[in-house]
């Protein structure tokens, strides 16, 4: 088995047996060691049967599919590809990349798909954070660039996952995968919107999930929060709605589902703006907020899009001092869109710190924090995951946002 990246560093670390992934423990590297070969050389690959491909899939600043890494990598493969070969793309990307970008550059070796080597698309599903959940337990849709590379990606895949569900090419492979975001999408953008409808009426929205819900059939949860965060649901959406252009579509409940969830930051920091003022007789310039959780969800260290560096930045913009704490993140790495707060380090949640805080916004609901202790020592506290009314702390100070 051989495990190829281009960074160096993250080769060196699967070497040691060392996992750079906060979901994958040590010992899961370690009880492969003698099996996996990491590299970072693409002429390894000329002894695989099956080669995998999960490379990143963002977007442009202009919000278009960036498939640099996918052409990048494909191109990188072909010199090394040979007859009999399997190679299967698993980055989410529209319907049509496995066939459109990555055959072309495939066949320009001179090989044939499907004759000589099968292509495939199956996306990842993986949950990070989810303990129901692992690899094994998760089908995996396969689809082929004809039968026998979908047969034989089935085949592969059989040996690895419970399930897998074949279905008739690559493109409605690819089309699968951007339902079950743009699904996940749109149903946030709803619950985020009735949030802000119920809360001027007067109602809890989360009460409202939790009763809706006890439905059997017919109703599934979703729940509101600070904002979109994470590498595929803020993303993905907008593969489609580029290729949609093609065939003259218009994808408005994805630019819809986009505007609401977009907005959500705002929301927040006009319902902590307007506490600070009524309640503390504070103005938002000057202010002290502690940002609770960074990551863009539970328990995982990843920040990737996440909603909570937006509404650090709108917080300064406005004046207030911003400090945050992150079990899973002691310091702010660089990101694209928010370089500035790179280097920060997460404030320890002690006494005297908490003493000095006129307000604490909790954006990521991390099991590991102290929120009794939070809710104890803050004059005011921001809640936008309902954290505090699920472990029963109740109070004036609290405000769901
Ligand atoms: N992480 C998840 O939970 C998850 C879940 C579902 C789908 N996906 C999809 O999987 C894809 C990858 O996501 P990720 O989170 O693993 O990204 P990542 O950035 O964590 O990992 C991608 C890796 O690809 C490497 N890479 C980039 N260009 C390369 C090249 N030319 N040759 C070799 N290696 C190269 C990078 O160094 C990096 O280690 C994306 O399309 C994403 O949408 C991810």
């Amino acid at each position: 088995m051989v495990g190829l990246d281009a960074d160096i560093r993250k080769v060196q670390s699967l070497e040691r047996s060392s996992s750079y992934v906060e979901d994958v423990p040590d010992s899961a590297l370690e009880a492969v060691s003698g099996r996996l070969r990491p590299t970072n050389r693409y002429s390894d690959l000329g002894s695989c049967n099956a080669v995998i491909l999960c490379v990143p899939t963002p977007l442009t600043r202009q919000r278009e599919p960036d498939l640099t890494y996918v052409v990048r990598t494909t191109e990188s493969i072909a010199p090394h590809l040979r007859p009999g070969q399997l190679v299967v793309l698993e980055s989410t990307t529209y319907p049509g990349t496995t066939r459109e970008v990555m055959r072309p550059i495939l066949e320009a070796s001179g090989l044939r798909s499907g004759r000589d080597f099968f292509l495939a698309y199956s996306p990842e599903r993986e949950d990070p954070g989810n303990d129901r959940f692992g690899t094994r337990d998760i089908p995996k849709v396969v689809g082929g660039d004809g039968d026998p590379a979908m047969r034989l990606a089935c085949a592969f895949y059989d040996q690895v996952v419970a399930r897998t569900v074949p279905v008739s090419s690559t493109d409605a492979a690819e089309a699968v995968k951007l339902t079950e975001n743009i699904f996940r999408s749109v149903n946030i953008a709803l619950v985020n919107e009735l949030k802000v409808v119920f809360e001027a009426m007067g109602i809890d929205v989360w009460e409202i999930i939790e009763a809706a819900k006890t439905k059997p059939f017919g109703y599934m949860p979703f729940y509101p929060g600070p904002g979109l965060g994470g590498h595929c649901i803020p993303i993905d959406p907008f593969y489609l709605t580029w290729k949609a252009r093609e065939f003259d579509l218009a994808t408005r409940f994805i630019e819809l589902a986009g505007e609401i969830n977009t907005a959500m930051p705002r929301h927040v920091i006009s319902k902590l703006i307007g506490a600070l003022s009524e309640r503390g007789n504070r103005a938002i310039k000057g202010a002290r907020v502690l940002v609770v959780g960074i990551a863009y969800k539970k328990n995982v260290d990843d920040m990737r899009e996440s909603p909570a560096l937006k509404i650090m930045e709108l917080l300064e913009e406005r004046g207030a001092v911003v400090t945050y704490h992150d079990p899973f993140l002691s310091e702010i790495p660089s990101t694209r869109e928010h370089r500035e707060f790179a280097g920060r380090r997460s404030t320890a949640l002690t006494r005297e710190a908490l003493a000095d805080i006129d307000a604490a916004l909790i954006c990521t609901d991390h099991d590991a924090v102290d929120y009794a202790a939070l809710v104890e020592a803050c004059p005011l506290v921001v809640d936008t995951r309902n954290v505090c009314a699920r472990l029963g702390l109740a109070g004036d100070t609290i405000l769901k946002a």
